[in-house]
């Protein structure tokens, strides 16, 4: 797929505020510091599209971006901040729970995962409940140009493994480096047969 724009559409901090679209939906997210924004900016070739920072946690709304006119990109809230919740869903955020379960134009959620780190229990509980919520997912293990591919690869198998009790099928999956630009083709071509089939 080649990008011919990316447009900042607006920020939501609840479900009935997203855009009134009906475009097929492609939302961003995972820990906080993991690449979401930069990765955003390496797929639509914008380096300022989606603000980047050193800080954690500097993304508090869901940001909407049209791409090509044919299909909305969202960055969603980075989650693992709660230190106590209530109710599993509590714990990735009030906001980005209601609209992973609502929003009825999200076609694949793709859930960023350092390649750098062992297993997170938040990732393996975050993918556990959007499995049990069926939402579809692909996994994206990110800044893979900070060591070998041998790691990486190490990394993948062990993570896989740690979804396996609770993914009937293992979950597609891409290797990324906003440094060299690797995953990039790979995602945009399933986003574009996605956005095909939707
Ligand atoms: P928040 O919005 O703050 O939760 O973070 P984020 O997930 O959007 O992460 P962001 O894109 O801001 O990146 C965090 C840091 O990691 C920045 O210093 C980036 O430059 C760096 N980074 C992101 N992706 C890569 C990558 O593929 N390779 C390398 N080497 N650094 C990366
Ligand atoms: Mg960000």
């Amino acid at each position: 797929m080649k990008i011919k724009s990316a447009e900042f559409v607006l920020s939501a901090a609840e479900v009935s505020a997203c855009p009134r679209s009906s475009l097929p939906e492609f939302a961003f997210i995972g820990r906080s510091n993991v690449g979401k924004s930069s990765l955003i900016n390496l797929l639509t070739g914008r380096h300022d599209l989606a603000r980047t920072s050193a800080t954690p946690g500097k993304t508090v709304l869901m940001n909407f971006f049209k791409v090509n006119g044919e299909w909305l990109l969202v960055d969603l809230p980075g989650y693992g901040f709660a230190k106590v919740s209530r109710t599993q869903r509590a714990e990735f955020g009030e906001t980005t729970a209601d609209y992973l379960e609502e929003r009825e134009s999200l076609a694949c959620v793709f859930v960023l995962i350092d390649s750098r780190i062992e297993p997170q229990k938040i990732d393996l509980r975050f993918i556990q409940w959007l499995d049990e919520i069926d939402v579809a997912f692909a996994l994206v293990f990110t800044k893979t140009d900070k060591q070998t591919a041998g790691h990486t690869q190490r990394a993948v198998n062990a993570f896989l493994a740690a979804v396996q009790p609770f993914c009937e099928e293992p979950p597609p999956y891409f290797l990324t480096s906003t440094k060299t630009g690797a995953g990039r083709g790979e995602i945009l071509s399933a986003i574009g047969k996605l956005s095909a089939a939707n």
